[in-house]
């Protein structure tokens, strides 16, 4: 006997089609990293924490340029315990820049723990511990990477600050001290169990500082180690979105982070997210945009710091903004020479007016 096939009814319709689109809802939201409640994208490109360089100006033009997420510079546990002017301002953010996290460095676990109290005061997204600065002030006192030279001490550390803070805990680190102690595998696993929801890694060990070529291979084997359920975030050398796409697609991590290449740069990011959605190389920023992008940062960098400072910390980033532009020194001499803001101003729109034509 035959069956007719029957046409769904509405409802049969409705729901299908509801459930359906409950299926890709659910597929993307599989797909997302996720650092505890926070959603990241499929493919985050996280700004490095840098001292000296990643402070709310500079945040404020690599967020317009799409930076998923974003560190403060480190800030010291003890600084902030004393209340010191420095620490207590690096703890300035802004509601623009979320998902933001502030970063602490300290090798003294009642300190840490300390200063993880203060630093949910101020309602980051998460809060970063680094175990990766390889500074010799700061790895002396047996913070920063000085600390990879005692696991348990780093556990015993990173399990004071999760204890003492609701917010999500991230940890930054390098593969190890020196090339016979790279135990970035223990390491991940250990920190893991005392509660990190994220791990970035930058490969490099201590004793390489920045030097030689970042080794990626064992960040990779990290993130294959079955063991390792929080999402794993490569760090060292990506300066160009080939790299980019070529490291996340040889190593398999969950993102990547950024740190020099954004230096002058912050297009870097929208670069790497054209390449991987697309394949296409994006062109660079015009002349127009790199006057603007660096006016912004002037701007901001005055706002934020007031017109001494602002002026003054903003003289290391001119040159950066103009690399390549030729016969540039005059315009640069006059950059870091003057201290009033309108002149400044006025300076980077004569760079316009000068080099219009000659570069893109
Ligand atoms: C000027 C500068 C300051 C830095 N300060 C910090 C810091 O405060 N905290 C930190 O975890 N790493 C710091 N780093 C390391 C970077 O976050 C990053 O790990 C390193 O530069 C490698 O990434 P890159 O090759 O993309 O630059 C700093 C690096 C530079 C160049």
């Amino acid at each position: 006997m035959m069956v007719k096939s029957r046409a769904p009814t509405p409802h049969r319709f409705l729901s299908g089609l509801v459930e359906g689109v409950c299926e890709s809802i659910r597929n993307f939201a599989a797909k997302l990293v996720k650092i505890g409640d926070i959603a990241l994208g499929e493919f985050p490109l996280l700004l490095a924490p840098m001292e000296d360089v990643s402070d709310p100006p500079f945040r404020y033009v690599c967020k317009q340029h799409g930076a998923d997420l974003m560190y403060t510079e480190f800030i010291s546990s003890e600084g902030l315990i004393r209340d010191a002017v420095k620490s207590r301002q690096k703890l300035d953010i802004f509601d623009y820049e979320r998902p933001i996290g502030i970063q602490i460095f300290g090798g003294d676990e009642e300190a840490m723990g300390l200063a993880a109290k203060i630093v949910d005061t101020t309602q980051p997204d998460l809060l970063d511990i680094n175990f990766g600065c390889p500074v010799q002030k700061v790895v002396c006192k047996g913070a920063g990477a000085g600390v990879l030279k005692d696991i348990d001490l780093m556990v015993r550390l990173t399990s004071a600050v999760v204890k003492s803070t609701s917010l999500p805990v991230t940890v930054k680190t390098r593969l190890g001290w020196d090339d016979s102690t790279k135990n970035i595998e223990e390491v991940a696993e250990r920190l893991q169990d005392v509660g990190i929801k994220a791990l970035t890694i930058h490969g490099r060990t201590r004793v390489q500082l920045y030097k030689g070529e970042a080794d990626w291979t064992l960040i990779s084997k990290v993130k294959n180690n079955p063991r390792i359920q929080i999402p794993i975030f490569g760090n060292g050398d990506i300066d160009t979105p080939q790299k980019a796409l070529e490291y996340k697609n040889r190593y398999g991590v969950d993102g990547i982070m950024i740190g020099r290449a954004s230096i002058g740069y912050p297009w870097i990011f929208r670069e790497v997210k054209h390449f991987m959605a697309t394949g296409e190389v994006l062109d660079g920023p015009t002349l127009a945009e790199r006057l603007d992008a660096c006016r912004t940062h002037f701007v901001k960098s005055v706002e934020w710091k007031g017109p001494k400072v602002g002026v003054f910390e903003m003289r290391r980033h001119y040159a950066n903004y103009f690399k390549g532009l030729p016969n540039f020194k005059d315009f640069r001499v006059k950059l870091v020479g003057c201290e009033v803001p309108d002149e400044i101003r006025a300076t980077l729109d004569r760079i316009l007016v000068e080099y219009e034509g000659l570069v893109n």
